[in-house]
């Protein structure tokens, strides 16, 4: 799955304009089955089947385990499915289908378990030998709902080695709750239209059809669509017939797709639409992108036309591997829950993740779409056409994902330099977390990911960005040919099935034993990145340019903490460490132990020491008070000595190592005086990102007025830089300065700059004035919405939900209903928060992260959380156990606490709610409960310097 969070760079900035610091706002994604959370996470609870079960106790029953026994196994399946696009006379949306799975007995059993979720059988179903032996008699068909299985008891035994075929008629819901096989609704020329569509990762290929549905399970797919000759059906494979039929008494066409390749069920993907399409060929192979008709004939899907083909063939050179399918079909959908869905050969977006409209949407809005289409277009062979044998090794599959599509974006768009802003994207941000003691470790045990939600809950930033960083990190001291090298024998060897990740490991190190010269690594790969892998958290390198010596330690974000977890590598790691003394590149230096000796690194005074260049490493870099000092220097005076990229590490590492108590506060705030003379997006962002923790601890204390006027003075450079470079009509070319400009816009005016506040108030108030035809520049808008919400009234905010709600592309959409959340007027941030309970108002799939941007306002942050608390039950039951929604929820609306009372009413929160529980959000409690504490200490132990220091800023 694309992470939904890609979006924060274009909405995430409506930030400080109220101090309100919305600036890493994560873009939640809501979802929406819910699950009952057991309160005791072990106990196999008896099943609740409609009928009952033979026995009852809590049992070692098959049936009343999560993972299927290894009996069966699938070979083909052949389904058809027939979605209803109108409700039945009781206003329920219906789909009916019929199944037959082929499948293979491994071991005689008399018992035939298979997933199935919400399906109502219609039809006894019925078993056939294959062989020449005939099939056993069905006994009895027993529904276990919890474990969501259908248990089919047998009278004799199936026997090994023989084949047989079951099929089952069945009914299911058509619901509008995103998950399984699903219905999207829009309007369009004021009319209502509704989409079928599927969401099957990771656990609801059951909800459609009954299968074994595990990603080893892999099988061939042989699908049929029925639907309404006016609409258009599509699927994992190219249509090969077509046929117009009467069925139930109408005309209906049957569409029949050629069988897939072998493949895990949570690929396959089923819709029934009237979209409009737009094609290319490249080579052989057919590239289209669906959306609305409305959006395809506005040209909004030809940005993602484009890029498509030369990702595709970029990868098949990474990967060495052909383009396995003979199609590649990209579909936007107006209710989607994840970012995207990397489904084989047909995937799924949500609209903002790939319609693009040169006029409306932001660089940003490129930024993220190029980079979720290289991400799921990276999947197409690393996870489908190689598929991880189970959930706990999720991480590699996402992680590779994740930073790969680094290196596609970049094939599209090879000007932007985007390779670059995989730090601040992933590796800065996942450090954060990843500091915390309640992390995890990226693999987990097999035994530990067990049911849905436990699946549900590996989809975090964990598994995606630090995923990313490591493997971005071994890529480097491997060399990207080693790598590659690895990578494409490891592709060939496992094409069609199932692997563990240190099967990856293995072929790298093939890669390395083959080449003999150039890389010469201390240990294997499969020890160093056990290191990695297997022990959350990460080190902070510690290096005495006096001494010479080189430490390592676990950089626990508050000193006090411990970690949850023991580590059987006692929380050391193997280090490569890329440095440079002054600008001079020296030879990677691994540390192996915790504690080392480097005279190479004892320097002279009129040295300095950089290391961890590019942040290639997955580690923070400390050095000795005069290391620091001479790195200050050399940022205010000679800055273009350090990388850009380093000059952003110098900045948070210096933020963080500070809130860890590792170094002075001031001298954090000190690498932020550079800043005036600086132009460059990566610097300011670092410092942006981390001024927000400030903004978050202390808009509302006295630190407030001088920050601002700090901030205010740092920032006016930038702003008058930006004023001569375009006036403010003109788009810099630079990808990177575009982001900057922005910040450069939203910073001064929150500051008072009053130049930006007319510039912002007198583009807004000439679009109200016209609403037809909006002036505000398409990069700009996200802050100038913003702003100019925050400064208005009623009358604004009325003015941009009636934009919101005519706007006819996602990402204004998305532009408008952050900004929506800036207001001011509790009362209108108290409507606005009910409107996410009302689907009509605020999509399901964007509910959490309305709540979530209500939160970053600091007058709507207490809004926002009385109103989770009130309203737990149902949201939970609306949006729980899905897959990102919920931590990012917790953590948005509790980020900003940082006294003891807003500790005991979260612990309050926790304790009255373990009865209904807090699904895939249960870690993210902890978290902040944990980060609670950390800030308390943190305000507590800074508050007074910070104020001095804002109150003179000095050098020194
Ligand atoms: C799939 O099932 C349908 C009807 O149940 C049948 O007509 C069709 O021949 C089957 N296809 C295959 C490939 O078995
Ligand atoms: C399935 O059966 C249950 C129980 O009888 C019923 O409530 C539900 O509406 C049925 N679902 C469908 C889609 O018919
Ligand atoms: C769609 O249009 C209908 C009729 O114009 C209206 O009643 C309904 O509220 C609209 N729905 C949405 C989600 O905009
Ligand atoms: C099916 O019927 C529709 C409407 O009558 C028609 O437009 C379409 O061409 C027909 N398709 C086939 C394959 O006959
Ligand atoms: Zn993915």
């Amino acid at each position: 799955m694309g992470k939904g969070f890609h979006i924060s760079k274009t909405v995430g900035i409506v930030g400080i304009v109220l101090g309100a610091g919305a600036l890493a706002t994560i873009i939640a994604l809501s979802v929406v089955y819910s699950q009952e959370k057991s309160k005791n996470e072990n106990e196999v609870k008896p099943t609740d089947a409609a009928t009952s079960a033979p026995t009852t106790a809590p049992s070692n029953e098959p049936w009343d385990q999560w993972r299927l026994p290894q009996t069966l196994s699938p070979q083909t399946y052949n389904v058809t499915l027939w979605p209803r696009l109108k409700p039945d006379p009781t206003g329920l949306y219906i789909f009916t289908g019929m199944s037959s799975v082929v499948f293979r007995c491994v071991e005689k059993t008399n018992l035939i378990l298979i997933h199935s979720n919400k399906l109502n059988m219609t039809k006894q179903p019925t078993l056939t030998a294959l062989g020449s032996k005939p099939a056993p008699t069905i006994e009895s068909i027993v529904m276990h709902t919890k474990t969501q299985y259908m248990a089919i008891h047998l009278k004799d035994e199936l026997a090994a080695g023989e084949s047989y075929e079951l099929y089952t008629e069945f009914v299911g819901e058509l619901a509008d709750d995103l998950g399984g096989f699903y219905r999207s609704e829009y309007n369009e020329t004021g009319v209502k239209k509704v989409v079928a569509t599927t969401q099957m990762q990771p656990t609801d290929a059951r909800k459609a059809f009954p299968c074994f549905d595990e990603p080893a399970m892999k099988a061939v797919f042989y699908i049929t669509l029925y639907h309404d000759p006016a609409t258009v059906a599509l699927s994992n494979g190219v249509v090969i017939d077509e046929v117009n039929v009467t069925a139930d008494g109408t005309l209906v066409t049957r569409t029949t797709f050629a069988p897939t390749e072998v493949m895990s069920t949570y690929l396959l993907a089923f819709i029934v639409s009237d979209f409009g399409f737009i094609e290319q060929n490249m080579d052989k192979l057919q590239i289209r992108i669906f959306a609305r008709q409305e959006a395809i004939n506005a040209g909004q899907g030809e940005y993602a036309l484009n890029v498509t083909g030369p990702i595709l063939k970029f990868f098949e050179k990474y990967y060495n591997v052909p383009y396995p399918l003979p199609k590649s079909d990209q579909i936007a959908l107006p209710d989607f829950n994840a970012g995207a869905m990397e489904n084989w050969g047909l995937i799924t977006y949500r609209e903002t993740a790939l319609l693009y409209d040169e006029e409306i949407s932001s660089n940003g809005n490129k930024e993220s779409i190029v980079t979720i289409i290289a991400h799921e277009l990276a999947h197409q062979w690393f996870g489908n056409l190689v598929t991880l044998r189970w959930w706990n090794d999720l991480w590699l599959n996402e992680g590779f994902a994740s930073y790969v599509e680094y290196l596609g974006a970049d094939e599209a768009e090879p000007d932007w330099n985007v390779k670059d802003l995989i730090v601040l994207n992933d590796v800065h941000r996942v450090f954060a977390i990843d500091a915390l003691a309640s992390s995890h470790p990226l693999s987990f045990k097999e035994e530990e990911i067990q049911r849905p939600e436990q699946i549900n809950e590996v989809f975090d930033t964990i598994s995606y960005s630090k995923g990313a960083s490591v493997l971005r990190m071994l890529s480097d001291f491997l060399t990207e040919t080693v790598f590659t090298q690895g990578l494409q024998t490891y592709l060939d060897n496992f094409k069609f099935s199932n692997t563990v990740y240190t099967d990856l490991w293995h072929h790298l190190q093939l890669a390395v034993n083959g080449t003999g010269t150039g890389t010469s690594l201390p240990k294997s790969v499969q020890e160093i990145m056990d290191r990695w892998v297997l022990q959350m958290g990460f080190p902070v390198v510690t290096i005495n340019t006096t001494t010479g010596q080189i430490t390592q330690e676990h950089f626990l974000l508050d000193p006090e903490s411990k970690p949850d977890r023991p580590s059987e590598f006692n929380y050391e790691w193997f280090v490569p460490i890329s440095w440079t003394k002054k600008e001079v590149a020296q030879p990677l230096y691994w540390l192996l132990k915790k504690t080392d000796q480097s005279n190479d690194m004892k320097i002279s005074v009129d040295e300095w020491v950089l290391a961890n260049i590019n942040v290639t490493g997955y580690y923070r870099v400390n050095y000795d008070n005069d290391n620091w000092q001479r790195l200050l220097n050399v940022l205010q005076n000679s800055r273009q000595s350090i990388p850009v990229i380093n000059r952003a590490q110098l900045i948070d590492d210096a933020f963080n190592l500070a809130k860890a108590g590792i170094i002075e506060t001031t001298l954090a705030l000190r690498t932020t005086l550079f800043l005036n003379s600086e132009t460059e997006y990566m610097p300011w962002e670092a410092a942006l990102d981390n001024l927000d923790y400030f903004y978050l601890m202390f808009d509302r204390t006295e630190v407030y007025g001088p920050m601002q006027s700090y901030v205010g003075r740092q920032v006016k450079d930038l702003f008058d830089y930006f004023t001569r470079l375009t006036n403010w009509e003109d788009v810099p070319k630079g990808h990177t300065d575009q982001y900057n400009q922005i910040n450069a816009l939203r910073v001064a005016c929150s500051t008072g700059n009053e130049e930006c506040k007319t510039l912002i108030t007198g583009w807004f108030q000439q679009w109200m004035a016209n609403p037809n035809v909006n002036p505000i520049k398409a990069n700009l808008r996200s802050t100038v919405y913003c702003s100019a919400i925050a400064a208005g009234g009623e009358g604004e905010w009325n003015f941009a939900w009636e934009m919101f709600e005519n706007a006819t592309i996602a990402s204004e959409k998305d532009k408008l209903r952050a900004a929506l959340a800036c207001a001011t007027e509790p009362w209108l941030l108290n409507r606005y928060l009910k409107y996410t309970l009302d689907p009509e108002k605020i999509r399901k799939q964007d509910a959490t992260s309305t709540i979530i941007s209500i939160a970053s306002n600091v007058v709507g942050q207490p809004l926002a959380w009385d109103f989770v608390r009130a309203n737990w039950e149902y949201i939970f039951k609306q949006y729980g156990g899905g897959s990102f929604s919920f931590s990012n929820l917790i953590n948005g609306v509790t980020k900003r606490f940082s006294t003891q009372f807003e500790l005991q009413q979260l612990i309050q929160f926790r304790d009255d709610n373990t009865h209904i529980g807090f699904g895939s959000g249960t870690l993210a409690i902890e978290q902040s409960i944990e980060r609670t504490n950390a800030n308390i200490k943190w305000v507590e132990k800074n508050q007074e310097a910070v104020l001095e220091w804002f109150k003179k800023p000095s050098y020194l």
